[in-house]
């Protein structure tokens, strides 16, 4: 960020998740803390750029998907992270201008820069909440969502890279089955989640001493684990793979190996 010069409200001085990301991506909006953290992380998984790039694309991919061949016209992003190339409105937005966006974070940095994500096309809306998703009923009971989204029209949930930060005592299989009772029939699941599952007993260690080191509590999930996000879903084809791999633009031989990007996603509908 230029000249570390933080905003109100914003401590720069502990690293953050969605600075952390942004300076991942390329961004400019993080300070010190967030790349030393962002170091530390990446001596234990070197690849860890290539992971947020990655995910990034699924999630792009993941959103034409949903808009173009299935319908949806209305998503709940939660864990949005800093505006960045291609949010969910403007991918949606540039298949469906009437679709509807209620974007969630509870990193300060992210409400200072809501405003680049309310920026919709007349036809559609955008709301931004600053709401934990540990806390999901201050979630789904706000009024600017209730505002915002049909509750009894299809919704995408989207937990992208966002569970990872919800650790095993913070309950968040319950999080997640709150947060689903208010999907209608036709919604959709999306969810990624950072694995070591890809990595052998040496690298796990190391991967996960460096997360301690980073300062931000993370929590990594087998493919077990994660699939039971999805209990009583409908997984849409190819199910539960690397985010590399779902519905992929490139061919096999362009795309980076899986222990590089360490990734679970899955896409489900709701029957
Ligand atoms: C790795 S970024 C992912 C951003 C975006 N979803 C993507 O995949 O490109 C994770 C985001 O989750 C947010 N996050 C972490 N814990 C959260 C919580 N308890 N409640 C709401 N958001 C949270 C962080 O602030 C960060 O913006």
């Amino acid at each position: 960020m230029e000249n570390e010069h933080a905003p109100r409200g914003i401590d720069p001085t502990k690293a953050h998740p969605a600075r952390r990301y942004n300076y991942w991506l390329g961004g400019k909006d993080n300070f010190r803390a967030d790349r030393e953290s962002a170091e530390q992380v990446a001596t234990g998984f070197s690849t860890v750029r290539l992971a947020a790039v990655e995910n990034r694309k699924f999630l792009r991919r993941a959103v034409t998907h949903l808009t173009a061949e299935a319908g949806v016209r209305q998503f709940l992003d939660i864990g949005t992270g800093l505006p960045s190339a291609g949010n969910v409105h403007e991918v949606a937005q540039a298949i469906a201008p009437q679709s509807r966006i209620v974007y969630v974070d509870n990193d300060p940095i992210v409400l200072v820069h809501a405003r680049a994500l309310l920026t919709s096309v007349p036809e559609g809306a955008t709301a931004y909440l600053d709401a934990d998703v540990r806390n999901p009923r201050s979630i789904i009971e706000h009024p600017d969502l209730l505002r915002t989204l049909d509750m009894t029209r299809p919704i995408a949930l989207m937990l992208v890279a966002t569970m990872h930060f919800v650790t095993n005592d913070q309950d968040p299989y319950g999080i997640v089955t709150t947060l689903r009772e208010i999907l209608p029939s036709g919604s959709h699941l999306v969810m990624t989640h950072a694995t070591d599952e890809h990595l052998d007993a040496a690298g796990r260690a190391e991967a996960h001493e460096a997360n301690v080191r980073s300062g931000i509590p993370f929590q990594t999930r087998d493919r077990a684990e994660f699939a039971r996000f999805f209990d009583g879903l409908e997984l849409l084809p190819p199910g539960i793979v690397n985010v590399i791999d779902w519905r992929p633009d490139e061919p096999a031989e362009d795309r980076p190996d899986e222990r590089d990007v360490s990734m679970w996603c899955g896409v489900a509908r709701v029957p």
